[in-house]
């Protein structure tokens, strides 16, 4: 009261004209006005409450839609129990699984277990620091070592993220004078790191190097320097492009190059080692190579591997390396065992294949649309409309299969599919089985 009383004394004679006008308007006490009144009072609820946001209330709408109009339970965020890989359990009841990234089933591999196991034990849980100060341990250097010796790089460096490992090199490394030329189908954390960077952006139409060409030929000089950013396998189709053509490309324009090997690692090449080993070019024809260790090397986080310079500098400046914690132990020893017995054991590899293989000729069989998908362990089943696409994922479940829908606006709505995640571990019998079934339900939706 006291503070009411001083603040009322400090006012002016027009300030004192307006309160009294406002306590006999609004039929209010002077304390109300001064704890409540302020000149923010024309600023709209959806500013400064996430639940009152327009963002918030499209998402609320687009859930309900799904469900609505699909007629089906919320297709994300299934609670599982046990381990991601050919089968699932789900609601405790096992169904056979695709929507695992565990592509060489190291995930639940007993040695790659105990490795992460051990070096818990050894280094405890968390490096409790970044890399740069005390986070640093010997398996962080033999990891980056091993990934480099696998792909032919001089050098390597992981983070705690794929995600981040992309919107970070790419928003740190390129600025406002660069130009930077990307599928049209490239990953959102691409997208993210190129936003970051301020440079000017070209989505260019998919796998087209021509069109690339065109397009440095005519542009080239108007930047310093220019990206060129592909994936080994696209994450939604499964197709590989021809990098011996965005070499020529990127070395006659004078540019960088860089590869997401998010789902080629571990995937395509004899011995599961990428799209270089695939289309057998020289490593440092490629500026930066990226991959993910969530997938094949069943961890969490992702690595750039490239010359020496490249990767001192992401060691010293990259701000996802520099100001976060380093990758914890677990995860590290974890990617590190699965790296050496990808290397020690090629022959998952071809039998990686051989599944692929086997579910891409049964789906042709049954005249299944499956896109471009070709020599990868990413394999669409295009339905052509997201409420179908969603129907079939329940249908499926409902059979005993767990797969997942990609649908608008993560993809176009014709082009909303099934995608299906082939691994090590799924039998030919269970193969059979999802495409016969896939081809019936479809029918009958
Ligand atoms: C092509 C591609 N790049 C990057 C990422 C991000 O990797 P992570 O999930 O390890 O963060 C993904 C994730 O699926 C991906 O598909």
């Amino acid at each position: 009261m006291t503070d009411l009383t001083t603040k009322i004394s400090t006012l002016s004679v027009e300030e004192k004209r307006s309160l009294l006008k406002q306590l006999i308007q609004k039929k209010t006490s002077a304390v109300e006005i001064f704890t409540n009144d302020n000149d923010n009072d024309d600023i709209p609820l959806a500013y400064y409450d996430f639940s009152h946001s327009p963002q918030y209330r499209n998402l609320e709408q687009m859930i309900s839609g799904i469900k609505t109009k699909g007629g089906v339970v919320d297709p994300y965020f299934k609670v599982r129990e046990g381990i991601n890989s050919n089968t699932i359990v789900i609601d405790g009841r096992e169904v056979i699984n695709f929507s695992s990234y565990n592509y060489l089933g190291f995930a639940n591999d007993p040695d790659v277990s105990l490795a992460a196991k051990a070096a818990i034990d050894r280094y405890g849980t968390s490096v409790s620091a970044s890399r740069l100060l005390s986070g640093e341990i010997t398996i962080h250097r033999e990891l980056e070592q091993e990934i480099a010796s696998l792909i032919g790089a001089e050098d390597a460096i992981v983070f705690t993220a794929g995600h981040a490992t992309n919107e970070s090199t790419i928003g740190h490394l390129f600025d406002k004078n660069d130009l930077i030329l990307h599928d049209e189908l490239i990953h959102n954390s691409i997208l993210q790191g190129c936003l970051l960077s301020g440079s000017t952006r070209i989505s260019f139409p998919h796998n087209d190097w021509q069109t690339v060409d065109q397009i440095l030929t005519e542009q080239r000089r108007r930047y310093k320097r220019v990206l060129i950013v592909i994936e080994g396998v696209y994450s939604m189709d499964g197709d590989i492009p021809d990098l011996p053509k965005f070499i020529e490309i990127k070395k006659r324009h004078k540019s960088f190059l860089m590869v997401d090997e998010a789902h080629s690692m571990g995937v395509i090449g004899d011995r599961g080692r990428g799209i270089g080993e695939y289309h057998s070019v020289n490593p440092a024809d490629i500026d930066l190579w990226m991959g993910t260790i969530s997938k094949s090397f069943a961890s969490c986080g992702g690595y750039i591997a490239g010359c020496q310079a490249v990767v001192k500098y992401l060691k010293y400046t990259a701000p996802a390396f520099v100001y976060s914690a380093g990758m914890s132990p677990g995860n590290t020893a974890a990617a590190l065992a699965s790296i050496r017995k990808l290397k020690a054991e090629p022959e998952r590899v071809q039998s990686l294949h051989e599944r692929a293989k086997l579910f891409l000729e049964l789906a042709s069989d049954r005249r299944l649309n499956t896109g471009m998908s070709k020599h990868s362990a990413v394999i669409p089943v295009i339905v052509g409309n997201s409420v179908r696409c969603i129907q079939l994922s329940q249908a499926l479940f409902d059979r005993g299969i767990n797969v997942l829908p990609q649908i608008y606006p993560a993809v176009e709505d014709k082009a909303a599919r099934l995608r299906f995640f082939i691994n090590f571990n799924h039998t030919p019998e269970q193969i059979h089985f999802t495409v016969n079934t896939v081809a019936k339900e479809l029918d009958q939706i």
